[in-house]
């Protein structure tokens, strides 16, 4: 091992602890979560096996026959010695607005909302759309839906309101809890009103029955008589306890609904046991908790997405820490706000993606010299690959050279971390997610035969070779699309769609996605989903929409659209071609360049050559490779001349 630099831990005892138990967890991967299931959670009932089936048919299950509720897991199994321990730690746009819920009151209020869902006629087996800012009221329907046995299905507040209607015709969803509007960087979003333009919607019609509306800046909305119900009253209203649903290891606990290479979205399903134990386990182990609860954790992200639901309202409350949830933006009201919360919390563990910490690097160093940032122990990144300097100056300037940088790879699918250094036991490489978590069989494959690439310095594709309990168990109404995207393409394995290399210490390093899926900002997004927003407007009949690399973002969007005969290119069209895909997905989705051109470069054949419009956006056309095999070569100067001039 070359490990030595100095970013090693002082002693490699804790690595060699670390290399011999993961060792194990995988020699006998039953045996070490059969385990861990047991001393981690509370169960109603015990399972009577740890595991069965496999991914080659997709039937993966773990704790089989064990009933258990994630709710009580979370909240109820800490009332006794945690019970006045502050749970959620919220702060509200404005600094001064800050709150903080003992786990006894957030018992009772998810016991309130649990008992105001059911009186409205939410059932166990339900699907409870949550449409929300980032109020902890936000946590609390999550964890009352899973005390109750209704599953959630939580869209993050920036889609549309046509993202929305697709989700809600998806997932059938009766039920949607939204909030009047949202608070973000001084400004309100018409939540409610966005949830009005989704359900009035042809997709939606007939299957909401109820609209629960949450009081958040209190603006007067329009409410729809017998559809909309005021909750904060209903929710006053209600006992403040109702008991457990006891639940089957295997039933739902969530829906979350991402990007693949195909135009709709996946509503990838997560189940009670398997996921709980996962979000656990890894929540303690990645951020090297203590034990006694007495870690003040913070979470940026936003609980819409998977990074939310695992790392600020599971993974923290089933270990019994503090969770800190935010409504604002890094940048509000000024760009030292993510410093002046860790001194004012005294946060201890500060997670976030490398987007942000890049966009906050561009301002240098004084926001963050300003602030005592002592009580900082670990640095967790996660999203996309970290580029080295965005990492020092995490390590240097934030963590001043004294916290571990945990950095997390993982995805939607699986639930939870499956590649991180742990803090202190495994030694940094700025840049790389280091080695597998507990219990994670990962290999590197030859893309092109699937076999296991051995030995160090190689290069493929990742994959999992054995289940984890965390995994994802389906896509919602369509096995059959979870068996071909991830079970499909290398029989055998778990394929999450991401290339990587293993360096000469055995360590991997993610190369980014091989499918049709940008990292933009750390949010994935299909391309096409943005191309069939493209189309959908009468100006474009064909549209090819790639990423590119972005200084901030880490990928841009790149829209080439052929415009219809007869339509003119101007600056008018391209705005209302970025508004068509806001309006279609949402803000996040805002494509960086638009690129009308007469015809797009294709094979003979009629196939889109995206490599070379991959290297045009990028500024590289000197590397296009051959292009003789296009039906028409002149195309490619005509774009790289328009390329350049948008640039
Ligand atoms: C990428 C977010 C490199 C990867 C939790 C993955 C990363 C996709 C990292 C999942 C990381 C996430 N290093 N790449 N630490 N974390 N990714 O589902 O391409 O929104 O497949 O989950 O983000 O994105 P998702």
């Amino acid at each position: 091992m070359v490990l030595q630099d100095k970013y090693a831990p002082n002693t490699n005892s804790a690595f060699e602890h670390y290399q011999a138990e993961h060792r194990l967890s995988i020699a006998d991967t039953s045996a070490y979560w059969g385990e861990k299931a047991v001393t981690e959670l509370d169960w109603f009932q015990g399972f009577d096996s740890v595991q069965q089936g496999g991914f080659l048919h997709g039937d993966v299950a773990w704790f089989v026959n064990g009933k258990l509720n994630t709710c009580y897991n979370c909240l109820d199994r800490w009332i006794e010695g945690r019970g006045d321990q502050t749970a959620i730690l919220w702060e509200g746009d404005e600094p001064t607005d800050t709150k903080a819920i003992t786990y006894r009151e957030c018992l009772r209020k998810v016991c309130q909302i649990s008992n105001a869902l059911k009186a409205q006629g939410v059932k166990k087996g339900d699907c409870v759309t949550i449409y929300m800012p980032m109020m902890p009221e936000v946590s609390m329907v999550m964890l009352a839906c899973a005390r109750i046995g209704a599953y959630h299905s939580v869209i993050f507040a920036g889609f549309s309101a046509d993202a929305i209607a697709d989700r809600i015709e998806a997932s059938g969803s009766k039920w949607v809890v939204t909030a009047d509007e949202g608070l973000r960087g001084g400004k309100k979003l018409p939540l409610k009103a966005i949830c009005d333009q989704a359900m009035a919607k042809d997709a939606c019609r007939g299957v909401v029955e109820k609209c629960f509306v949450f009081a958040r800046t209190s603006k007067t909305v329009n409410m729809e008589t017998g559809r909309d119900v005021e909750f904060d009253s209903l929710v006053a209203a209600q006992r403040p306890y109702c008991p457990c649903e006891p639940m089957d290891s295997e039933d739902t606990l969530f829906i979350l609904y991402t990007s693949g290479s195909t135009g709709k979205p996946k509503g990838v399903l997560h189940t009670v046991g398997g996921y709980s134990l996962y979000a656990k386990v890894t929540m303690k182990n990645s951020f090297d908790l203590k034990e006694d609860g007495s870690d003040v954790y913070a979470c940026v992200a936003d609980a819409g997405w998977i990074t939310g639901h695992t790392y600020i309202v599971y993974g923290p409350l089933l270990n019994g820490t503090t969770t800190f949830m935010f409504e604002s933006t890094p940048m509000y009201p000024d760009h030292g706000r993510y410093w002046d919360m860790v001194e004012r919390h005294k946060i201890n563990i500060f997670y976030t993606a490398p987007t942000a910490i890049r966009s906050l690097m561009r301002f240098g160093d004084d926001a963050p010299n300003k602030y005592d940032l002592s009580s900082l122990r670990i640095l967790g990144t996660v999203g996309e690959p970290i580029n080295p300097e965005a990492w020092r100056w995490y390590y240097e300037v934030i963590g001043r050279s004294n916290c571990a940088v945990a950095d997390t790879y993982w995805q939607t699918e699986t639930g939870g971390h499956v590649i991180a250094n742990l803090p202190g036991a495994v030694p940094m490489k700025p840049g790389s997610c280091t080695l597998p978590c507990y219990g994670i069989d990962t290999v590197v494959l030859d893309p092109a035969t699937g076999k296991e690439l051995e030995g160090n310095c190689v290069e493929g594709v990742l994959a999992i070779k054995q289940p984890w309990p965390g995994m994802t168990r389906t896509c919602l109404g369509d096995h059959e699309r979870y068996l071909t995207v991830y079970m499909k393409p290398y029989p055998g394995y778990y394929f999450p769609g991401d290339g990587c290399r293993r360096d000469e210490d055995g360590y991997i390093w993610i190369t980014g996605r091989v499918d049709d899926v940008l990292n933009v900002s750390g949010h994935r997004i299909g391309t096409a989903e943005v191309e069939s927003a493209l189309v959908a407007h009468p100006a474009v009949s064909q549209a090819a929409v790639i990423g590119f690399p972005h200084e901030i973002k880490g990928e841009g969007i790149a829209c080439y659209c052929t415009l219809t005969v007869g339509v003119e290119e101007s600056d008018s069209l391209s705005k209302e071609l970025k508004t068509a895909v806001r309006t279609a997905i949402g803000p996040f989705a805002t494509p960086d360049l638009i690129i009308p051109t007469a015809s797009l470069p294709m094979t003979r054949s009629g196939k889109i050559m995206r490599r070379v419009l991959r290297k045009i956006a990028a500024g590289e056309s000197d590397q296009l490779g051959d292009v003789s095999t296009l039906a028409d070569p002149t195309v490619v100067q005509v774009l790289i001349d328009k390329v350049e001039a948008l640039q």
